[in-house]
């Protein structure tokens, strides 16, 4: 086997944001930032990985925040998805292609898509009655209607699924139910829709889901929950004017179900990006040859992932199912759930604009909701990044390069080596694998907690190893080597920082081009001279802390003051 053939193919994409607003920190920590760390190592250790993403453009979400706005759907997405690519790309979220789902190329897959299965048997009409206004004289699918849901009696619950059980709904299955424009009661209306058989896909996603024993049990617990609950099958198409044409001439009015055309939008990404790289067939490598391809997705995204999504590819029979779902729980804010509509809410763009992108990215990837909901909080991130960041990473860094750069900037020759010294050759071998096994396997708080162990093993011994008392020169050549396996393991984490360190380490091309095993050699040799340094981070200060929380007005709860 070649080296090409052995290299693993992988295609990560981040659940599709809809286009209606801008994303806070609880998607970034969601969806995006534990993808990109898993792209960004799997990039270093050869694989052929590509990242997809795009706004998800479609559906009521867009046509209720235009209808709120005053302003047409189109102007809506065209607003959002720039602010929203523009706040990823701030972030250092690398992704390889940032599509839209108005595309045409998305417009005639969704649309193909539906044909084929429709053709392949597992869609068909049906009438059924609707949700109608009679005030504003229209059909309110999903979120134009909210009422109690069935389910879990939670009140004020949109029509397409409750915020309080996670269950999927439709409009009319919620009790009490008004019009959310008008607030009138809705009466029920006869009209069609195309249904898709979900209901027939049961025992081939038990079996498939049964074996996907490497699935994390949020997924795998839900998925086989739902489907022994009983899978119904379930309407594809809405009355509305926004979204991908039903392509059928009976079905004038109605457009596909934006659950429906937004996963599609997974794979018209993937096209774009080939169509981007010159070679259009490119994108069948990730599809329909052997790959694994990884959704990361918040929990309220789970059953479309699980169960809907893989049944829509079953029916086709034309694409690749997804290997991996890996799905954060909530993130709340200053201790209580993150809410848009109340305004509780912390904006990506608003943060990046006061802080640095790898400062927010330490602290989320540090908290990351990966078992249990978590907690943003401004102390909290002020307390992690000056009393953990800086002063173990930041301190390892700095003390390695200033003691450097006082010896001319060279690296000293090397001596004897004493047993603290094997010990560090030893950390350093073995650091990428330790890193690196814990990513492949999704454990991304355990991974940066080893990415910092090694700087903490830096400090320690540089601490035990007093180079300021003595002169030691084979202290500062391993504390600048163990700098550049630091730069190298940071790259998934903190790809800004690992750039400004390569830099002043005077290393040549660029820390993104390494290798991720290289990090455990000792490359910089004796005689290397480092470039110019400069302090890899500054301390937070209160006053900053209390500035930034005046300007988006995010007060403390008393849990957080005490
Ligand atoms: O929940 C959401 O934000 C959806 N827009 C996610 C879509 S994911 C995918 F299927 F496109
Ligand atoms: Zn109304």
């Amino acid at each position: 086997m070649s080296e090409k053939e052995r290299m693993e193919r992988i295609l990560v994409t981040s659940a599709l944001p809809y286009a209606n607003g801008p994303v806070h920190v609880g998607h970034a920590i969601g969806a995006y930032l534990p993808a990109d760390v898993y792209t960004r190592y799997h990039r270093m250790k050869g694989s052929d990985v590509i990242y997809i993403c795009g706004t998800d453009e479609h559906g009521t979400p867009i046509t209720v925040t235009a209808e709120q706005e005053g302003i047409s759907p189109k102007d809506v997405v065209d607003k959002y998805h720039r602010i929203i690519r523009d706040a990823f790309k701030k972030l250092g979220i690398s992704f390889d292609n940032f599509s839209r789902t108005t595309n045409e190329l998305h417009y005639k897959n969704a649309q193909d898509f539906f044909l084929r299965i429709l053709e392949r048997g597992y869609v068909y009409k049906k009438k059924v009655k609707r949700p109608y206004c009679e005030n504003c004289k229209r059909f309110l699918p999903d979120r134009f209607v909210k009422g109690i849901c069935p389910y879990c009696n939670a009140r004020d619950q949109r029509g397409d699924q409750c915020e309080a059980c996670g269950k999927q709904l439709e409009p009319h299955e919620l009790r009490d139910s008004y019009c959310i424009i008008c607030k009138k009661k809705p009466v029920e209306k006869e009209t069609k829709h195309w249904f898709f058989k979900l209901s027939e896909f049961s025992s081939r996603l038990r079996d498939w889901i049964s074996k996907n024993k490497h699935w994390p049990e949020n997924a795998r617990n839900f998925a086989l929950g739902w489907i022994s609950e009983g899978l119904e099958d379930r309407a594809i198409t809405r009355d509305l004017d926004w979204g991908v044409p039903v392509p059928l001439d009976n079905a004038k009015g109605k457009v596909l179900y934006v659950w429906f055309d937004a996963p599609i939008g997974y794979i018209s990404s993937t096209q774009e990006w080939a169509i981007g790289q010159k070679r259009p067939d490119l994108w069948k490598k990730y599809w329909k040859d052997k790959c694994k391809i990884v959704h990361f997705i918040g929990k309220d995204n789970i059953p479309f992932h699980a169960i809907i999504w893989p049944a829509m590819l079953m029916a086709h029979q034309g694409y690749n199912l997804p290997w991996q779902i890996s799905s954060n729980e909530y993130l709340n804010l200053e201790g209580k759930k993150m809410s848009t509509s109340r305004g509780w809410v912390l904006w990506l763009h608003d943060f990046l604009e006061e802080f640095e992108p790898d400062l927010l990215r330490y602290y989320l990837l540090s908290i990351n909701p990966e078992k249990h909901d978590a907690d943003f909080s401004l102390r909290e991130f002020q307390h992690k990044i000056n009393n953990e960041l800086i002063a173990t990473y930041g301190n390892f860094v700095n003390r390695t390069l200033t003691f450097i750069s006082r010896n001319d900037s060279i690296v000293p020759e090397i001596g004897e080596f004493d047993e603290l010294d094997d010990e560090m050759l030893e950390f350093i071998r073995k650091s990428p694998e330790r890193v690196g096994k814990r990513i492949e396997r999704f454990k991304f708080l355990d991974s940066l907690k080893e990415l910092m162990r090694t700087a903490k093993f830096g400090n320690e011994y540089f601490q035990k190893k007093e180079p300021w008392k003595k002169e030691n020169s084979t202290t500062l050549y391993l504390c600048a080597n163990l700098t550049r396996t630091l730069a190298i393991l940071s790259v998934p984490f903190l790809p800004f920082t690992a750039e400004r360190i390569w830099k002043m380490l005077n290393l040549r091309d660029s820390v993104f081009e390494q290798e991720w095993n290289s990090a455990s050699e000792l490359a910089i040799k004796e005689g290397h001279k480092i470039g110019k340094i400069e302090l890899l981070f500054r301390k937070i200060d209160n006053a900053q802390i209390e500035r930034f929380r005046e300007k988006v007005r995010i007060k403390l709860d008393e849990k957080n003051e005490r």
